[in-house]
């Protein structure tokens, strides 16, 4: 595949949206081809996933069936958005993929990590992202964020289900995402996303350059 697949991971509110924005403008400055995506999300059925998974409902969602519907909207966003864009030589920015169910659903919700690996692997057909960008930070900074920006939305799309979970939960999910690192140093790159925007986007920038050979 000609193209270079880049993911931005992290807890709630580490800033991967914010960030992974700025990344697209420097591309676009650079005059470099590339697709902006993000999980759960990226076609009309993911979309339609997200509401269901990000969004606090008037039913229960068990942690296998949240994995499955995660691993849903993966498969077709990988096999309609993704792997297109990668054949077409473009450089794919996309906001989580299967670090994030890793994190949340082995790390944070306690599933057998074999078997969350096991339906990633079938859900991206064993695509994995050439370079991800963790976005680190304590989890309380993160979730501060996160509810500012909650607090400036209306009605039943919040997209809060997974900020208002405990903070043990939250932690998990770091220290899976910062084990993940431990693992492949080579692919997963830590980025401090504890201090302000700008600094971060220059980490980014200089990641992102070194990368692309830009
Ligand atoms: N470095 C920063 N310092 C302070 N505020 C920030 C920083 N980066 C982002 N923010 C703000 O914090 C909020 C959360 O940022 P953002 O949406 O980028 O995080 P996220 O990682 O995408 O969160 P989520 O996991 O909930 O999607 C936003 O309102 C954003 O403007
Ligand atoms: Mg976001």
């Amino acid at each position: 595949m000609a193209g270079w697949f880049i993911t931005f991971e992290g807890v709630e509110g580490s800033g991967k949206s914010t960030q992974i924005r700025l990344a697209g403008d420097l591309l676009q400055e650079l005059g470099l081809p590339f697709v902006l995506t993000q999980e759960p999300g990226g076609t009309p059925l993911g979309e339609r996933i997200r509401e269901i998974l990000l969004n606090r409902g008037d039913f229960d969602i068990s942690g296998e069936a949240e994995m499955f519907l995660f691993a849903a909207a993966r498969a077709q966003h990988t096999d309609a958005v993704i792997r297109p864009a990668l054949e077409a030589g473009k450089i794919v920015l996309c906001d989580r993929f299967t670090d994030a169910t890793i994190a949340y659903q082995a790390y944070g919700r306690g599933l057998s990590l074999e078997s969350v690996r096991e339906v990633c692997r079938m859900a991206s057909r064993g695509l994995a992202p050439h370079l991800t960008l963790l976005f680190d930070l304590p989890v309380e900074t993160g979730l501060e964020r996160a509810f500012r920006r909650i607090a400036g939305r209306e009605g039943n799309l919040r997209e809060d289900r997974f900020e208002r979970e405990r903070l043990d939960f939250h932690r998990r999910i770091r220290e899976g995402y910062l084990a993940i690192a431990r693992q492949e140093p080579g692919r997963v790159k830590i980025i401090d996303a504890s201090g302000g925007i700008e600094p971060t986007r220059q980490e980014v920038q200089s990641l992102l350059s070194a990368f692309l050979g830009v």
